[in-house]
This record gives C-alpha cells, structure tokens and sequence, in this order.
C-alpha cells in the first residue's frame, strides 16, 4: 500500500484593530485566504493590537475594538475548532522575541521599510514613534515565535516578509538553525484593493479619505451609495486589465464575492454600461455581506462567546510559543531557559 504523506505546513497571520471594523480588502487580500487555508493546515491567526500601537490609539478603544475584529473574524468563518484565534498581548512570547530579534536587526534595513517611509514621511524624526520604526520586527517575532512557515497577506505586507525572512537568516547563521524561513502566501487575484475614490491607493483602515473604503460592516444602503460613487475610467467598457484600473478594481471585488473570474463577469457586460454594473455589483456585495453581518451582530450580542474563543486560543498559542523561547534563550546563551 502507498504511503500517503501530507505535509502540513504552519501558517501565520496578523491584523491590526486599527479601525472599527475590517474593509472589504482586509477580507480578499487575507481572511478568505486564513478560511480556507485552516482546512488544510495548522493555522494561528492572531489581533495584533500591540502593532496597533505604533499609531496614536485611544486606549478606551483598544479592547473593544480587538472584540469586535475577534467577532469579525469568526463570523467570516474562522472556526476556533480549526485555527488558533487569539489576541497577540495574551502571549507575553511575542514582545521578548521582539527584543531578542531587535539586538539581531540592523537601522539600516528597518529605515528601507516602505511603510515606515510612508507613515513618518513630511513628519520630523521627532514627532515619529519608535515603535513605528520597529514594527517589522514585532511582525517577526509574531511569525517566527510559532516556527510558522507560511504567511497569508495581502501584498502591502511583501517587503516585512522578506526582512522578517532575513532575520530569521541571520539568526539561525549566529545562533544555529532554529527558524524555518517563513514564505509570503499572496494570492494572484485581490492582493491589492484600491480605494473606491482613487484606484491608485490601497483601500486602507488608516486612509485619511476612508470614503473610499467599503466596511465590512456597513449597511446595505451605504454599500449601494458608495458603489455609485465610486470612481470608474474613461470610456464606457466593462474590462479587465492595466488600463482600466477602477473597473478593473470593482471587478476583483466582484469576483471575490461572486466566486466567478474577473473576465469572465467583464464579458457578461459586453455592450452594457457602468450603470448596470455598478447595481449589479453593489447587490452582490450586499447579498455576500449580509448573512455575514447577522453572524457578526449575534456574536456581539453576547461577546461571552468570542471571549471564551479568545481564551482558549491564547493558552493554545502559549503552549507553542513559550517553548520556541525556552530554545531561543538557551541559543542566545541567556542564563534561565524558562
Ligand atoms: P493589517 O491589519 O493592515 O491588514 C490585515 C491584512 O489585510 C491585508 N490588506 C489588504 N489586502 C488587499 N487589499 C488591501 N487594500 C489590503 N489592506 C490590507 C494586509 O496585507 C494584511 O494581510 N502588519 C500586518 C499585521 C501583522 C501580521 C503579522 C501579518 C502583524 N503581525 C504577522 C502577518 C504575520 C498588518 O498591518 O495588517
């Protein structure tokens, strides 16, 4: 009889409770990757809200926003049977793996960051948060904490995976061999979602024009609204491709909805205009968001559910991280391994 061997692989993820909910690119780019990708392998999927203290927060905020996202994310479909879902301050691991990676990394190499440029650009380097500066390095710790060898992001993320792989290098070259190299895991198709008002920014929770951001929480009024408005290209063609950026943009959130390809949905308005298709899409989104927000609102109702979830994730992701540690300090040659 054969032998069948299936490798499963680790994967990790993060998301920041930056904003009071998702948007619609947090789900593309990453949640359906993490829903689908915990049938097959061992996922840990982890609110990072010590990253989202790189920003200005409002610490009344902080733990109910981290809730919320918790009830986001399961109402998507992140089953806690299946995945780890915790919160990354529940793990003490994570902020000494930070230390012991930032003795490892270099200025240099965090000054590249693009996110860093961006988030201090036109700020004095006085008026900019160190801990902005390291963030790519509590990123490192999150993943490598866990030995997780795959990363689901969306490609806003591809430049922190590659120097969190370069730590990982380093220190397995000063320390001996202690972490996998973790791969991105980006998909091909919704990696980056543009701003429904600019197709050439990124839909994101900190834009300061978070008109053009779709909510994974708004109503279907609101969905409808900012569909008609949003932003499309010159001519009347429904295409997909380079030169047409804003459609091209609805389109990949069409498909994601749908579960049908960009083109093909390009075709099925052949000789119709952006008028049609924009009714049509805003109600594909409604229908696909809809049962998604009644599963978000009964998790809220009574958030005993998603505390007792986050519970049991925490101890879970302890139990794994804390044993990495315990290899890392005896590695680095810290006197206590415990
Ligand atoms: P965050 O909270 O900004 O975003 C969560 C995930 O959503 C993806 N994403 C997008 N995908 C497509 N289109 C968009 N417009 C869009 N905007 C955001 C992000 O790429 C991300 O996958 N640094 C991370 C959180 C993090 C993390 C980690 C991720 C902390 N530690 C360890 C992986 C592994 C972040 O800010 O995600």
């Amino acid at each position: 009889m054969p032998i069948l061997l299936h490798l499963m692989a680790r994967i990790f993820s993060g998301v920041q409770p930056t904003a009071e909910a998702p948007h619609i690119g947090n789900y593309i780019g990453a949640f359906r990757q993490w829903v689908d990708l915990q049938d097959r392998d061992e996922s840990f999927i982890c609110i990072v809200d010590l990253h989202s203290m790189t920003l200005p927060w409002e610490p009344a905020e902080l733990a109910n926003r981290t809730r919320m996202l918790a009830a986001t994310l399961l109402a998507c479909g992140i089953d806690p049977k299946k995945s780890v879902l915790f919160v990354q301050s529940a793990v003490k691991e994570h902020t000494e793996l930070t230390w012991l990676l930032t003795c490892v990394a270099r200025m240099g190499e965090l000054s590249r960051m693009t996110q860093f440029k961006e988030k201090s650009r036109g700020k004095e380097s006085g008026s900019v948060g160190a801990g902005l500066f390291m963030y790519p390095v509590l990123m490192a710790a999150d993943v490598l904490a866990y030995k997780a060898d795959l990363v689901p992001v969306g490609d806003d993320q591809r430049q922190h995976l590659e120097l969190m792989r370069d730590l990982a290098e380093r220190f397995n070259r000063l320390f001996g061999d202690t972490f996998p190299l973790p791969d991105a895991f980006i998909s091909e198709e919704g990696a980056r979602i543009k701003s429904l008002d600019d197709p050439t920014a990124k839909m994101s929770k900190s834009s300061e024009r978070p008109t053009g951001n779709l909510w994974m929480v708004d109503p279907p009024e609101v969905i409808r609204d900012k569909i008609k408005r949003a932003v499309t290209d010159s001519g009347r063609e429904i295409a997909y491709g380079p030169e047409k950026p804003a459609i091209s943009n609805l389109l990949d959130i069409y498909s994601a909805v749908t579960g049908k390809a960009p083109k093909e949905i390009a075709e099925a308005y052949e000789g119709k205009g952006y008028a049609d298709f924009k009714t049509d899409l805003a109600e594909a989104i409604v229908s696909f968001l809809t049962p998604f927000q009644e599963r978000y609102g009964e998790l809220m109702a009574d958030v005993s559910g998603v505390d007792a979830a986050l519970a049991e994730g925490a101890e879970k992701a302890r139990g794994v991280a804390a044993s990495t540690l315990a290899e890392v300090r005896e590695r680095v040659g810290l006197m206590f391994s415990q």
